[in-house]
């Protein structure tokens, strides 16, 4: 049965609802949820008292108590306080009596229950879930998700990543980045050094395979890294962020890429900094960024951040990166519908002057980042040596290779 998203609600992302559901409907029918289902038939509305899923829209009809539907959802949730579908029943039924207050409380108790769920550390379920309010407006959003959330989103997603992304969602991430690299390099497109941010399961790695000499996949999830490892296409595996590895790493490469993965990220000037840092001379970044118009960047209710590409030129521009390929393509699609994204491809060029007179902020800028993408490290150098404007690869590394 597909998921449905209820209308208003936190649209996840998709394979998290899918496995939600699954996960309430595997569980069968607690005390809790046979008395949710007999006080909603008592409150006057038609409700299956077997284990069919509810929508709260069905608690719409006119007859029905709206006010005694709230308070069965309520005692659903006293009893198991964890259960996802009954916060967003709850507030599905707040948002359309318009108790925006309430709404937004509930909410935040069910980010919560989700981030438990993922696996997300104790100490870093706020920042998730102000993370995740923020993308449906409440509050203000971060330069960068937390990390942790990243990381467990992509271990849960990793084991049916490429079916999803490739039969159902169309991704055409690898295939457009292969294409690009080819446009931009020519016949210079071989025995590349190439290093691949957010490697995921290597599809990316795979496509480019034949253009290496020497191939570095860096991702933040050890689950993906592990299938990474397994498609046999890359000679190094990092587990690592991938500004903390941009700005640590002693290697240098003469390709950059990243393909869906910087939807990920909102303030793109560390990424660019970073990039420029380990490039060589001549060398090329090729991406990929979900297209978004009316802001330099915005998280988006499906929890990713959209691009304005004059956004992304100028800051790409100010960490001393020459556009080269700047173009609209369809990504994957997303609830059947095409996802509109940029692809672009920039040469390292010799602007050290006009970086260095930018150095200051971008360091300002990283140091901020670092610390909302970790907002418990406790080990807060690097972050001190940006602020400071040290070089913070002088700092210690803070990634592992991959075994
Ligand atoms: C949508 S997947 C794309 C994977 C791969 N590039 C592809 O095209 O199939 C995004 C990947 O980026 C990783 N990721 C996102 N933000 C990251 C970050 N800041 N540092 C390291 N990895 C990150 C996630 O763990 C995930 O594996």
């Amino acid at each position: 049965m597909a998921t449905r998203h209820f209308p208003d609600q936190p649209a996840a992302e998709e394979h998290v609802e899918s496995k939600l559901s699954v996960d309430v409907r595997a569980r069968g029918m607690s005390p809790a949820e046979r008395a949710w289902r007999c006080a909603l038939r008592a409150a006057g509305f038609q409700v299956a008292p077997v284990s069919i899923p509810v929508h709260p829209s069905q608690l719409l009809s006119p007859g029905g108590d709206q006010r005694a539907a709230e308070a069965a959802y309520r005692n659903f949730i006293a009893a198991e306080p964890e259960n996802r579908m009954a916060l967003d029943g709850l507030a599905f039924l707040l948002q359309h009596r318009g108790a925006v207050g309430e709404v937004l409380q509930v909410r935040r108790q069910r980010y919560a229950v989700e981030a438990r769920w993922l696996g997300v550390p104790d100490e870093e379920i706020d920042s998730v879930v102000s993370f995740l309010a923020a993308s449906l407006g409440d509050g203000k959003a971060p330069l960068v998700p937390p990390a942790a959330y990243v990381e467990k989103l992509f271990d849960e997603f990793s084991t049916t990543y490429d079916r999803r992304l490739l039969m159902d969602l169309k991704y055409r991430g690898p295939a457009l980045l292969r294409e690009a690299v080819s446009l931009a390099l020519g016949d210079d497109a071989k025995d590349l050094d190439v290093l691949d941010l957010g490697c995921g399961t290597g599809l990316v790695g795979a496509e480019l395979r034949s253009l290496a000499r020497r191939q570095t996949g860096v991702d933040l999830s050890s689950a993906m890294l592990a299938l990474a490892r397994g498609r046999g296409v890359y000679d190094e595996l990092q587990q690592a962020e991938i500004v903390r590895f941009l700005l640590d790493t002693a290697e240098r490469f003469d390709l950059i890429v990243a393909g869906d993965v910087l939807n990920y990220v909102g303030e793109l000037s560390p990424v660019f900094t970073g990039i420029a840092r380990v490039l060589r001379p001549g060398g090329h970044c090729a991406i990929t960024l979900e297209l978004g118009e009316d802001a330099d960047y915005r998280l988006r209710e499906m929890r990713r951040y959209q691009h304005a590409g004059e956004y992304v030129r100028r800051t790409a521009a100010d960490a001393g990166l020459a556009l080269r390929l700047f173009d609209e393509v369809e990504l994957r699609h997303q609830h059947d519908e095409p996802v509109r994204a940029w692809r672009c491809v920039w040469r390292h060029s010799d602007r050290s002057q006009l970086v260095r007179h930018s150095r200051h902020l971008a360091h300002r800028i990283t140091a901020d980042w670092l610390s909302q993408r970790f907002s418990r490290d406790t080990d807060n150098d690097q972050m001190r040596a940006c602020r400071q404007g040290r070089p913070s690869h002088l700092v210690g590394s803070r990634f592992s290779r991959y075994q």
